[in-house]
């Protein structure tokens, strides 16, 4: 589905999402314990910073918006709180997924570990073609598998490498909402409450709402905030049609009445 088009009719009765441009951590401590039922993640971990120097990830775009040409990084530092915090506010029994790099990698499972998780494997998002870059040229990224408590995988066949072309030109580090759909459909039930708290385009967020979840997520970012708010009032009719509201304004919306 494209950013403008409209879900079909018969998808759900009572869409739902929530956005906001807090801190992670902080949007993060502010929400209810044990209250999301799934956590789907990708932050501005430091390593990007080194790809952002030889430029191999897309800057963002200039716009009213935005007068930056890259958003701010989590310091690996904040790992320690960012997972305590996602701890927390997952049920019992559910899952986290953390898009991150090989470098990142080493230095995020042993501290989400050490909140309380417990780490499966990484999976393998292949995107098809090689990017940019200068030794052993991009094709994958990771997304680390952690648990709290225990919940079943609805589909036990599916494979731990998801192969789905990269977005180009959009925005920078964009994911493809079919690789977080994969995670969604595993991960969560229809009407249960997936969180993103670094959501960037919001391509979880459309994963979500696709699959007839519901939505919460947070970024730093002005123009993160109004492109996830305008990808995601596609499956809520009502806030799409109140004109007196800018997506600017929507820090938080709850379509529901
Ligand atoms: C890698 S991007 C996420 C991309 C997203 N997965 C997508 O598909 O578009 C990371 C995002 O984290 C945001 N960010 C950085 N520091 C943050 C913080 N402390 N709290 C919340 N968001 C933050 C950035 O603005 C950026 O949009």
């Amino acid at each position: 589905m494209n950013r403008t088009s409209r879900p079909s009719e018969d998808f759900l009765t009572d869409p739902v999402f929530h956005v906001s441009s807090l801190d992670a951590v902080a949007w993060l401590r502010a929400q209810a314990s044990e209250s999301v039922d799934l956590l789907i993640t990708d932050p501005a971990y430091e390593s990007l910073e080194k790809h952002r120097a030889i430029g191999t990830t897309t800057r963002l775009k200039h716009s009213k918006a935005s007068s930056n040409d890259w958003f701010a990084v989590f310091p690996n530092a904040r790992f320690p709180e960012l997972f305590a915090e996602a701890f927390r506010v997952l049920k019992r029994n559910t899952h986290l997924y953390l898009f991150c790099d090989a470098e990142t990698m080493f230095i995020a499972k042993p501290e989400a570990e050490r909140a309380g998780f417990r780490f499966w494997k990484p999976l393998v998002w292949d995107k098809k073609t090689i990017g940019m870059g200068y030794h052993y040229r991009a094709r994958y990224e990771f997304i680390l598998f952690f648990e709290k408590g225990k919940r079943r995988l609805n589909d036990l066949g599916v494979a731990d490498v998801i192969t789905v072309p990269r977005v180009h030109r959009g925005y920078p580090a964009e994911k493809p909402p079919a690789v977080s759909a994969i995670l969604v459909e595993q991960s969560s039930a229809r009407g249960e409450l997936v969180a993103d708290p670094f959501m960037g385009s919001g391509s979880v967020g459309v994963a979500a709402l696709e699959a007839g979840r519901r939505f919460t997520g947070t970024d730093l970012n002005p123009e993160a905030v109004r492109l996830t708010t305008e990808r995601l009032r596609a499956f809520a009719p009502d806030a799409a049609n109140d004109a007196r509201r800018e997506p600017e304004q929507l820090g938080f919306i709850d379509t529901r009445p």
